[in-house]
């Protein structure tokens, strides 16, 4: 595992172009499957969730082939319907290639996610939604396997807008006869992205980005491109890191509507952010200071991914900011590890306060998880004195070439191998 120092102190200037979205590419590599044929697909970030999704595919008998940010899949030859638990392993969110597989093999076998670093991950709404097209659905040994002769277009309305679940509908129902209409859908701009590529592989899915979706069908086209999203939590983490540290950068390559809730939450505790045809320009010089309690919500509310990274962020704020995470069960984990610098933060059930101090010392810490190990190194820029980060592996899985980026901005951050593995 790489560990990560960091020493506090400078503040951050700039510009930055901001990589493609982690969470759109992942569906749409998984998607790639459906209906076979070539896809070309840019503006992918270079991360080990990337990586871990094209060795699913090689394994599964399809061609890939990766030049930096662009990425060709042939997935005619694809010769295998299961994924090994190895495999599985490596990225949480490889549960997307239960409903892209089926769609292309009418059978799928893969092991069950379990419990992960922000509580346990139950698939029931995956499982409930493709049951609702027809699939056949069994769990043994650890293993669950869908299967359907032919899926069958339904009504289905998910009891929570799960992003997961809502995407493996529309690559399951692409398969399906008949129409689908899927109602509580989740609106994140990555399921928006996931059906601008089906639709250019000749699916025909309406209603992305609202509550409601429809797929119509599909009619594979042998080439598509596409081009992935800007990614709107690494957007978030540098205007965060701009924000503990002080300073004035700018973001290209970002999408500000994507952003409104990150953005208002930002300008209340103090930072100017000016969105112009450019990007986004945020300063911060004067103190951070305490703004409304910032509620994790589905999209559009705020997103639960950006949590640590704008508690790390208000750590030195004037007076007491409230964070309510209402979307996963255990993702108050970097907590703990925030008041190693010194930080007042408490945490009762759902709800963390967090007091602000007038110094954060730096100290090593741990990466709890992806975001949470960005917020170890954000607190670690405002702080005074050295930060080490270990376990900081999990940053790498999320984030293209952090270290390189943050120090274009002036941050004084080195990754350096752990001696102690
Ligand atoms: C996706 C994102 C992740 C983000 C999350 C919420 C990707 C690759 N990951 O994860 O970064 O934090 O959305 O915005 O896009 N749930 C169930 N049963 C299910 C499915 C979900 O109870 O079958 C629960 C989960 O435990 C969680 C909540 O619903 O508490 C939200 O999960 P979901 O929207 O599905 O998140 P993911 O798709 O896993």
């Amino acid at each position: 595992m790489p560990l990560w120092s960091v020493t506090g102190g400078n503040e951050l200037t700039g510009s930055l172009a901001v990589q493609g979205s982690k969470n759109a590419v992942l569906p749409i590599l998984a998607a790639s499957v459906v209906g076979g044929g070539v896809s070309r697909i840019t503006d992918c970030p270079l991360l080990r969730d990337v990586d871990a999704s094209l060795e699913i595919l090689r394994f599964l008998g399809c061609g890939v082939m990766q030049n930096r940010g662009e990425i060709l899949i042939q997935s005619d030859g694809m010769s295998r319907n299961h994924i090994p638990h190895a495999l599985m392993l490596k990225m949480r969110s490889s549960v997307m290639y239960l409903g892209a597989i089926l769609a292309r093999c009418g059978e799928v076998r893969l092991s069950a996610p379990g419990g992960c670093e922000l509580g346990s991950r139950p698939i029931d709404l995956h499982l409930k939604a493709l049951a609702a097209l027809g699939a056949e659905i069994s769990e043994a040994g650890g293993e669950v396997c869908c299967r359907a002769a032919q899926l069958k277009g339904a009504h289905i309305n998910l009891d929570f807008p799960s992003v997961g679940a809502t995407e493996n509908v529309m690559l399951a129902a692409c398969a399906a006869e008949g129409t689908t209409v899927l109602t509580n859908a989740a609106r994140e701009p990555e399921i928006v992205d996931l059906q601008s590529f089906l639709n250019a592989k000749g699916a025909s899915i309406r209603g992305a980005g609202t509550s409601e979706i429809r797929i119509d069908g599909f009619a594979p086209v042998p080439y598509t491109e596409h081009s992935v999203l800007p990614d709107r939590i690494a957007a978030a983490t540098y205007l965060c890191a701009a924000a503990a540290a002080g300073g004035d950068i700018r973001l290209t390559h970002a999408v500000p509507e994507h952003l409104e809730t990150v953005l208002s939450a930002l300008r209340q505790m103090g930072c100017a952010i000016v969105v112009d045809a450019d990007g986004i320009r945020l300063r911060r010089f004067g103190p951070m200071r305490a703004g409304r309690p910032v509620i994790t919500r589905p999209y559009p509310g705020f997103p639960t991914d950006a949590q640590a990274l704008l508690m790390a962020a208000s750590l030195r704020a004037e007076g007491t900011n409230v964070f309510v995470e209402n979307i996963f069960e255990s993702r108050f984990r970097h907590v703990p590890e925030l008041r190693r610098f010194g930080a007042d933060v408490r945490v009762e059930g759902r709800v963390a306060m967090v007091c602000g101090v007038k110094t954060l010392y730096g100290a090593p810490v741990t990466a709890t998880d992806l975001r949470g190990g960005a917020a170890m190194v954000l607190a670690g820029l405002s702080a005074e004195g050295e930060t080490q980060v270990f376990d900081s592996g999990h940053i790498e899985r999320g984030y293209e070439r952090f270290d390189e980026c943050l120090r274009a901005l002036g941050a004084d951050v080195k990754r350096l191998e752990d001696p102690q593995g």
